[in-house]
């Protein structure tokens, strides 16, 4: 009797058009791609460009069966591609005038390659959704956010109703207002309205429009087959637990830094996804460090602040005494260049790097790395976690804000340093957290963690390497 042939698994990978969106996806597309999936990269010709820019045209060679494609994402002039930054633009157009190109591109790779059976979208991308229907197979949303901010972007309907946003008079900032405890958010007890993702205030242009996208985000992806999340169950099981009972299945296959390194072969791993060209040198500059004795600044790649905040932050880590290595982004500073002033970089010369872009995973795991003052993002929280990392959190935007309260609350990992920094603040911070007793108490939380994580990732029965069976069946239940 003729059986017949099995259809490959082929998934279609979309990420949203940012670094931190980026890079998760490239990771999950990397470990389905060594389960035996062909993969399809959906970038944005935007990013493409600046991807061969930064890597060289090998970058997107890729392999016979994973391959990258671009589409447009709707931004006509070149000019209103001055910074990645502008999320709200990026966010609008995508929605409103992709859909069609991404369906071209599926069209496109069904007949040229293999058939396409399965979407793995960022949950940001929902518009890909109706894709999905249109071609009858099931799609799947990666979350790259820290799993309790979906919970915190899931209030932004009550927070709307209970009129306690948008904010209807800035002085009520000035007192206090954002320091209103909430009681009605599920497994967060005890956070404030200053933890919610702030596009809810309505303070800066945009914001208003990114509350409605981000509730119609979370409403289609109840239609989607599962989400996966870059958390593992040890660290977010009641998060998780509580979002299942919204959302279609939900599972954490997290840290995928982590399942990337078990699972993944090293010509597929040397697949990057910098959009900033790195200085590995700096990796060199670490080596002649001793063990836990720098302090490593990142703000990431959207964050941005102004030149007085610049200077605050720089006095504070250069009177702390200690060893930084600190990655200033070519458009880290409003309006200006990033100029640090000429006596600061004097006093510190022998024991500051400043580089503008760095292997970040690789960093954080250097011995010599002892603390870490970031913006929170979730990437740069996981990877700090990951490999140990106890840190000061400013955060500014999107789910920042909400990771950095789980991390000092939740987690113990974590202290949070004021919107209005000062360098006094900074120094002190600094100085708790390489060698005080909260820095201390921090850096076993953080290694307890970074124990659990590995487990998850690497042992046959951990949870992320179970989770990450499940959807591979999932998945693969509707090629067959
Ligand atoms: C954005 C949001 O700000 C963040 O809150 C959200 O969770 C994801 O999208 P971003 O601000 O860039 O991300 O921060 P983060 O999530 O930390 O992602 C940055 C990524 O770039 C990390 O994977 C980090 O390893 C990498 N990176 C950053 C480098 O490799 N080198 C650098 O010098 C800086």
């Amino acid at each position: 009797m003729d059986s017949k042939p099995e259809k490959k698994p082929h998934a279609l990978c979309m990420p949203a058009p940012y670094q931190g969106h980026i890079n998760p996806m490239l990771k999950l597309a990397k470990i389905l791609h060594s389960k035996g999936f062909d993969i399809t990269f959906v970038n944005t010709e935007f990013n493409h460009q600046r991807l061969l820019k930064s890597r060289g045209s090998d970058s997107l060679r890729g392999l016979p069966s994973f391959r990258f494609e671009a589409i447009p994402d709707g931004l006509s002039t070149p000019e209103n591609h001055d910074a990645s930054q502008d999320v709200p633009s990026v966010a609008k157009t995508m929605d409103e005038d992709c859909l069609d190109s991404f369906k071209s591109v599926i069209a496109k790779v069904n007949v040229t390659y293999s058939p396409v059976t399965c979407i793995v979208s960022d949950f940001h991308m929902g518009f890909t959704l109706a894709a999905a229907k249109d071609f009858n197979i099931p799609e799947f949303l990666l979350w790259t956010c820290g799993a309790g901010s979906l919970i915190c972007f899931d209030q932004y309907p009550i927070l709307l109703e209970k009129g306690l946003m948008p904010i209807k008079d800035p002085s009520f900032i000035v007192n206090g207002y954002l320091d209103t405890v909430l009681d009605f958010v599920p497994t967060m007890s005890g956070i404030r309205l200053k933890d919610i993702p702030p596009f809810v205030r309505y303070s800066n242009p945009g914001d208003e429009y990114m509350t409605r996208w981000v509730m119609l985000q979370s409403e289609r992806a109840k239609s989607a087959s599962a989400i996966i999340f870059n958390t593992f169950d040890e660290l977010d099981r009641d998060v998780l637990d509580a979002v299942s009972s919204i959302y279609p299945p939900c599972y954490g296959i997290g840290p995928l830094n982590l399942l990337e390194n078990k699972i993944v072969d090293k010509t597929l791993a040397s697949l990057k996804s910098n959009l900033w060209k790195e200085d590995a040198e700096c990796l060199s500059w670490l080596d002649t460090k001793a063990p836990s004795s720098v302090i490593y600044i990142n703000f990431g790649s959207i964050t941005v602040m102004t030149p007085q905040q610049l200077v605050e932050f720089g006095w504070g880590i250069a009177k702390s005494n200690y060893s930084f290595l600190w990655i200033i982004r070519s458009d880290l500073v409003i309006g200006e260049s990033s100029i640090l002033p000429a006596e600061l970089l004097k006093e510190t010369n022998d024991r500051g790097l400043l580089v503008s872009w760095c292997p970040q995973e690789q960093v954080l795991k250097h011995p010599s790395i002892g603390g870490f003052l970031t913006h929170s993002g979730w990437n740069s929280t996981i990877e700090s976690i990951s490999s140990g990392v106890p840190m000061i959190s400013w955060p500014s935007t999107g789910d920042q804000q909400t990771n950095c309260w789980v991390c000092c609350n939740k987690w113990g990992v974590a202290m949070e340093i004021d919107n209005d920094v000062k360098s006094d603040d900074v120094r002190k911070l600094v100085v708790e957290l390489m060698n005080g007793e909260k820095g201390n108490e921090m850096r076993k939380n953080a290694a307890d963690l970074k124990k659990k994580a590995e487990e998850a990732c690497t042992s046959p029965l951990g949870s992320s390497m179970v989770n990450l069976e499940k959807i591979i069946h999932h998945m693969n239940a509707s090629t067959t």
